[in-house]
């Protein structure tokens, strides 16, 4: 499929900030899987979040499967960060599935992949964006097969239409799974911490966007800001 169909057939997620989306190659064309990936504290689920306001701000249903909050801590969390979205979870533009995972057996995951599939196919068309934040529990939990499966599964589900985010902490996969996911995914963002002088700032490196409109390989600085979000840092200014 070429860039130029896949824009017409559905646009893109947006994360609500130009600025961002340019580094992003535009943003992430709908009916792509998207492996956010980042150590703790990197911001997997405030980046999860811009994508998920992004995406009800241009009239699109987003779900978010959330393993890290309740429906009232996540409403709370993200109109901390200036993107309100109580308004579109009482409409029903936005769904929210807190997960329990902790009782997850060696054995049970497979099954637990399977129904969060089921689940995800389950929900009505409009809902262009899936979010899972996150998947490390169900994958440490898992034998290799079990989770390229589920992988594979989800490239199925955005080959028709959806757009998947799979969130995970990056000791979640060694090297060599990390490569056999990453095949899979159209979309890998990769989030770090990193010291600058006696700041922490974050950065997230654009590692593949399938079907973008620009060349890949960015990178974004940022910080999060109360009542703000993220805000990009300038390279220099981080440097400083
Ligand atoms: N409302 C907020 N106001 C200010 N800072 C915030 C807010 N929400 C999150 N942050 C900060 O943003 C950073 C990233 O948080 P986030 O929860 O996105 O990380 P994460 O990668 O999802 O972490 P984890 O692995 O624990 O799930 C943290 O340093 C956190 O303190
Ligand atoms: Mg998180």
């Amino acid at each position: 499929m070429t860039t130029g169909a896949m824009a017409d057939a559905g646009g893109i997620i947006s994360t609500g900030s130009s600025e961002i989306d340019k580094k992003l190659g535009g943003g992430i064309p709908v009916g792509s899987l998207v492996l956010l990936e980042g150590q703790s504290d990197s911001g997997k689920s405030v980046v999860s979040q811009h994508f998920t306001h992004g995406s009800l701000n241009t009239r699109m249903s987003a779900a978010y499967y959330t393993t890290e909050n309740t429906v009232k801590s996540l409403m709370t969390q993200m109109a901390s960060l200036n993107l309100d979205v109580t308004d579109y979870f009482l409409c029903d533009r936005l769904r929210v599935y807190p997960l329990e995972m902790s009782s997850t057996k060696e054995n049970d995951t497979k099954e637990a992949f399977r129904v969060l599939l089921d689940h995800f196919d389950s929900l009505p068309v409009r809902f262009k964006l899936t979010i899972v934040d996150s998947l490390t529990g169900l994958v440490s939990h898992s034998d290799d097969r079990a989770i390229i499966d589920f992988f594979a599964s989800c490239k199925q589900l955005c080959d028709r239409g959806r757009t998947i985010i799979a969130v995970v902490h990056s000791y979640a996969f060694d090297d060599r799974m990390l490569i056999r996911i990453r095949s899979l995914c159209d979309a890998h963002l990769v989030l770090k911490v990193d010291q600058v002088g006696e700041r922490l700032i974050k950065i997230m490196e654009v590692a593949k966007v399938r079907n973008a409109d620009q060349s890949t390989g960015n990178i974004i600085s940022f910080d999060v800001e109360p009542g703000m979000g993220m805000k990009i840092i300038p390279i220099s200014k981080a440097k400083a």
